[in-house]
């Protein structure tokens, strides 16, 4: 029997775009979901490259204007890929115009951005949804489980970071394709926005609300030439930034993230130490959830690692077999395919709520940044 068709529009062909492509064609495959995604229209700018993008992930059509992929009939779902000063607008319109809404992280540039934007979804009463995909890597899936069972006990520290290492040449100019990162305009703040907003919603996803942050932020790189201009600019992004933070369950953290730090493309490390044990995962090595565990007795006592690989795994039963891995790619088709599930039960997490709460800690950090004090986050 068939499924009745959810019909994507998606707007930005970049990166994102082709994850989010990849997912909606492998999330149906793997699990068994209510709606049969269809990749009916890519938007960009650019007719030519949109065409061949579409001819390559098999969309049946193509826009070139936002606006105009909102007023189609045949579109149940806008998903948004595009940069993060897209983000409030095209959301808006499409949830005024009653389309569900998929949004790219971070939901908008500033909270007050994304507060809009969740009162039009809640006005419109529309699904919704941010791109958070960590969330739905298994290993850190399951460190959500365990630290629910209260395997770990009460909660004494989260510790994140996030480092990179591509913005050191000073050469390297701000603005326009790929470079839109450096651009304040355009991306609303450094790695605040872009990386520590992972680390946040995984942080409150797995330990409950921040109360308090104190931050320090650094430019190292103060002006850059900027791609559509030609005109060497004021740098307005954070190029580094490490904040303290005090969790509503009591528990302490620290967050670090840099795009300064050489040798490192995308080391995302998390670590949680409980009064029972401690977990410690990295992007690196995805598949593995480090846990130590104190009840066990005597000289065995010690750190495991575990292979998140098991048929009851967090979705490894819709994979391969016991052993063999997925990747970073299915943490985006987990997230598709919990959307659709979410469609006819219970709406899948993050919604736009969950993460303009991401946009109010972010907006506290940058703001101590600036002020040196404790700021409320919340
Ligand atoms: N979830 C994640 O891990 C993750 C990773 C990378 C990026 N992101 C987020 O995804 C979003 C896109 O980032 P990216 O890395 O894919 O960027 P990108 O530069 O690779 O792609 C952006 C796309 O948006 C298109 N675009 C720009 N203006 C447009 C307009 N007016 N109309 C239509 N299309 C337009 C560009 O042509 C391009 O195709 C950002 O919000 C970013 O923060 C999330």
């Amino acid at each position: 029997m068939s499924k009745p068709k959810l019909r994507i529009g998606m707007v930005g062909y970049g990166f994102m775009g082709r994850t989010h492509s990849n997912a909606f064609r492998e999330a149906p495959k793997f699990f068994d979901l209510p709606h049969e995604p269809e990749l009916t229209a890519i938007c960009a700018r650019n007719k030519d490259r949109a065409e061949e993008f579409a001819a390559n992930w098999g969309y049946g059509s193509v826009e070139t204007d936002w606006r105009a992929l909102i007023e189609r009939d045949d579109i149940d779902l806008i998903d948004i890929a595009a940069p993060n000063n897209m983000h409030h607008d095209i959301a808006i319109a499409a949830a005024e115009a009653g389309k569900m809404v998929m949004c790219e992280k971070p939901l908008g540039r500033t909270a007050a951005e994304s507060a809009a934007m969740v009162a039009a979804v809640e006005k419109a009463g529309v699904p919704n949804m941010v791109w958070y995909n960590y969330r739905r890597i298994p290993a850190v899936t399951m460190a959500k489980q365990m630290i629910e069972s209260g395997a770990l006990g009460r909660i004494y520290h989260y510790r994140a970071k996030f480092l990179q290492d591509w913005t050191i040449a000073t050469d390297l100019p701000q603005g326009g394709e790929g470079l839109w990162r450096l651009d304040v305009e355009v991306a609303g703040s450094g790695v605040t926005g872009d990386l520590l907003a992972h680390c946040i919603d995984t942080a409150m996803w797995l330990n409950g609300g921040i109360d308090t942050v104190t931050a320090m932020t650094e430019t190292f790189v103060k002006e850059r030439e900027h791609a559509l201009t030609g005109q060497v600019e004021p740098v307005g992004i954070d190029d580094a930034c490490a904040f303290l933070a005090r969790f509503d369950n009591g528990s302490l953290a620290t967050f670090e993230s840099t795009r300064y730090a050489r040798g490192h493309k995308a080391l995302y490390t998390l670590e949680i130490n409980g009064e029972h044990g401690s977990l410690f995962w990295d992007l690196h090595d995805l598949h593995r959830l480090e846990y130590f565990d104190h009840g066990v007795e005597g000289t065995t006592r010690g750190w495991r690692s575990i292979h998140v690989t098991d048929g009851e795994h967090p979705y490894m039963g819709n994979w391969w077999v016991p052993g063999l891995s997925i990747g970073y790619a299915e943490s985006f088709t987990h997230q598709a395919a919990d959307f659709i599930l979410g469609l006819d039960g219970e709406a899948a997490a993050p919604t736009f709520a969950d993460a303009h709460r991401t946009d109010l800690v972010t907006d506290a950090v940058l703001k101590s940044g600036k002020t040196g004090q404790w700021e409320t986050a919340h």
